[in-house]
């Protein structure tokens, strides 16, 4: 069991006709949390980190440090990614402190300037026998629905990016959002099997929080490997706070990590079966 490259993990996923799930991380508590769903399950998991996550915990270093830790600690396999890479300096931080797998996110730029730097970013990880994902299109939303609009990805623009630039899997815009959907979710399934059918590539499934299991279903039966969680965890989470605010006392500050961790673990365990129900 051990830190493994995240496009490996995903080719097995895809034989067993299942998808991992790519959970992002924002302390020791939340990272020990998944490692114990993902035993549970006895499944491998993602762990994932934007910079403004992993910076106020110490940084890309503190991070790998403590994802390695739980990796042996519950004796799983599990891959460390930087999700939504802002530039190339960050991609080569978080490559030097040990990631398995980074992206770099060039989605709102124009198609040429995405394939560049994706490229770049692939070249580099490689450099560190790492894996790279890209987007094309754009999956928008966050920032409480506030965030940016979403653009579909086109299929025969997939097929020409993914032979520029080297990546190692593709994160697709299909019509999730991240954070909450402001209406009933829709899915452009049609348009995830033409990708599927142009891509060789595991594909990647960013905005997975509240997307109705069916949805998810077809679309790992249609090559997605990874499906991204923040907003459902992070919802536990912060439920499991409201739970031991309301039933502990602040005699032993470490007693209301427990129902919060507990809360977070049972979340990500009934993610994790549903990504693999297809098996
Ligand atoms: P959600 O917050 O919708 O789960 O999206 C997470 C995500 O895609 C992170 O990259």
């Amino acid at each position: 069991m051990a830190l493994c490259r995240m496009d490996d993990l995903m080719i097995q996923a895809r034989k067993q006709g299942i998808a991992l799930g790519a959970f992002e991380c924002w302390d020791s508590l939340n990272i020990q949390g998944i490692a114990q769903a993902a035993a549970k399950c006895k499944t491998p998991v993602i762990f994932q980190a934007t910079a403004m996550e992993y910076t106020p915990i110490g940084g890309a270093e503190a991070l790998a440090c403590m994802v390695n830790f739980y990796i042996k600690r519950y004796d799983i396999d599990a891959a460390l990614h930087l999700d939504h890479g802002n530039n190339l300096e960050q991609v080569d931080e978080c490559l030097k402190a040990g990631f398995s797998s980074v992206m770099l996110d060039a989605s709102i730029m124009s198609f040429e300037d995405n394939a560049r730097l994706s490229a770049e970013a692939a070249k580099m990880a490689h450099a560190y026998n790492a894996s790279c994902e890209a987007e094309l299109g754009h999956v928008g939303g966050g920032d409480g629905g506030e965030g940016t609009e979403s653009v579909l990805t086109v299929p025969e623009e997939a097929e020409e990016f993914v032979r520029r630039t080297n990546v190692d899997c593709l994160a697709v815009a299909i019509g999730t959002v991240h954070g909450d959907y402001k209406g009933k979710p829709e899915l452009r399934l049609d348009r995830l099997a033409a990708i599927a059918d142009k891509v060789s590539l595991p594909l990647v499934l960013h905005g997975g929080s509240g997307t109705p299991p069916e949805l998810l279903q077809e679309a790992i039966r249609l090559g997605i490997a990874k499906i991204n969680i923040y907003t459902d965890i992070n919802k536990a989470f912060l439920a499991g706070i409201e739970d031991a605010r309301s039933r502990l006392t602040p005699s032993l500050a470490g007693n209301f990590y427990v129902p919060v961790r507990e809360a977070l673990i049972a979340k990500t365990e009934e993610l994790i079966k549903l990504f693999r129900r297809g098996q």
